[in-house]
């Protein structure tokens, strides 16, 4: 089902230490453009402690969010008049965080009778790809980022079906705890890949975990420990060591989530309906790691299933995804609260049992 005529909805993302404003156009036919989309990282208030400090985060975004959210407004060539819904990330998140963008919302809401619609982050990454490249559900979802592994079936908007997700460590939380460890900047991700290069992948006899089990689950903690052991090992680390532990650590990343994705495409296979197209989708933060995407792309290939993946830019945390997936709810008239708070935890399948697994998060 779809809306009757074309939506502009402005986003508002402050779950974690990205501030985003944007502005995305819906056509009444289902169509998605971005207007505009403004996000500012708080990458140096976060630098000295080597990983996101909740308080700081929560204040870094109240000194900037109205400036920008007037910046993403104007640059689309609009004004809160114009403007159908203001689509927020109610969760899942740090919570000072998330109270700033659910306030900020709701007092433009109450000041100028705009609807104000909460958001799932999770869901603003599982529908990405419908706004960049007209990708509708159903499809499987690698969606990996600083605080989430998972695999789901999205059978649809607003109809999530977790088929696998993380023991422990969530996948972009290894990338960072890694990165940590060999001295490397943070966020870990990024770093880790670019010190991969020109790296042996093989130096090093890292185990691939989970590999071969029934269930598409994740766990990163035992990886993260082999790798620290192998560092211990080598005393001081020269330069060729960091090259050869990121090389080798990304390679053990890679082949076990590709046996993970592997068995979720099977699942997926027989849980959709056979005339159903097959599609892998990931999104989050480390979808950005073009090791994963290539070799993702292979397995995808080898299992008769095309791989969609948002552009770079759209994989980390952005206000447009929001605004997207506000429009989407909206468009198809889900139920989205006016009376709603901010929820640091937020699972995208409800229904879906805790794994077992110590740190288990969602
Ligand atoms: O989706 P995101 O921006 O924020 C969360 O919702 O968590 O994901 C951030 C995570 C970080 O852990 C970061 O290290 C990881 O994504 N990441 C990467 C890459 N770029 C970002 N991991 C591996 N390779 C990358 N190129
Ligand atoms: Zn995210």
């Amino acid at each position: 089902m779809n809306a009757t005529r074309d939506l502009h909805i402005l986003g508002i993302e402050t779950s974690c230490d990205e501030t985003g404003a944007a502005v995305v156009a819906r056509t009444a036919g289902g169509a998605g453009a971005i207007l505009s989309n403004l996000v500012r990282s708080q990458l140096k208030e976060h630098a000295a402690f080597g990983g996101v400090v909740p308080e700081i985060a929560a204040r870094a975004h109240g000194e900037v969010l109205d400036g920008m959210i007037a910046a993403a407004l104007a640059d689309a060539g609009l004004d809160l008049d114009t403007i159908d819904a203001i689509a927020v990330t109610a969760g899942p998140g740090l919570i000072g965080g998330l109270l700033v963008g659910v306030v900020t919302a709701k007092a433009l809401g109450l000041a100028r009778a705009i609807p104000v619609l909460p958001v799932n982050h999770l869901e603003g990454h599982a529908l990405t790809v419908g706004l960049t490249e007209g990708v509708p559900p159903p499809y499987l979802l690698l969606l990996v980022s600083g605080g989430h592994s998972q695999l789901l079936a999205v059978h649809d908007v607003g109809r999530y079906e977790r088929l696998g997700t993380t023991l422990d460590d969530a996948l972009g939380e290894a990338f960072d705890k890694t990165a940590k460890l060999l001295g490397l900047g943070f966020p870990g991700g990024p770093e880790v890949e670019r010190w991969a290069q020109g790296g042996d992948p093989k130096r090093f006899a890292l185990p691939r975990p989970m590999v071969g089990r029934a269930e598409p689950h994740f766990s990163f903690s035992g990886l993260k420990t082999a790798l620290r052991q192998e560092a211990v090992k080598l005393g001081t680390l020269a330069e060729r060591d960091v090259h050869d532990l990121c090389a080798s650590f990304e390679q053990a990343i890679v082949e076990s989530v590709a046996d993970r994705v592997r068995t979720a495409m099977a699942i997926f296979r027989r849980k959709v309906a056979p005339e159903a197209p097959l599609r892998l989708v990931a999104a989050g933060g480390v979808a950005a790691n073009r090791k994963l995407r290539a070799v993702l792309g292979a397995e995808a290939g080898k299992a008769g299933f095309s791989l969609h993946v948002p552009p770079v830019a759209l994989c980390g945390d952005n206000a447009a995804m929001i605004a997207w997936a506000g429009a989407e709810r909206l468009a198809r008239g889900l139920e989205m609260p006016a009376d709603f708070e901010a929820r640091a935890r937020w699972p995208l399948d409800a229904a879906a049992p805790k794994a077992i697994g110590a740190g288990v998060k969602a």
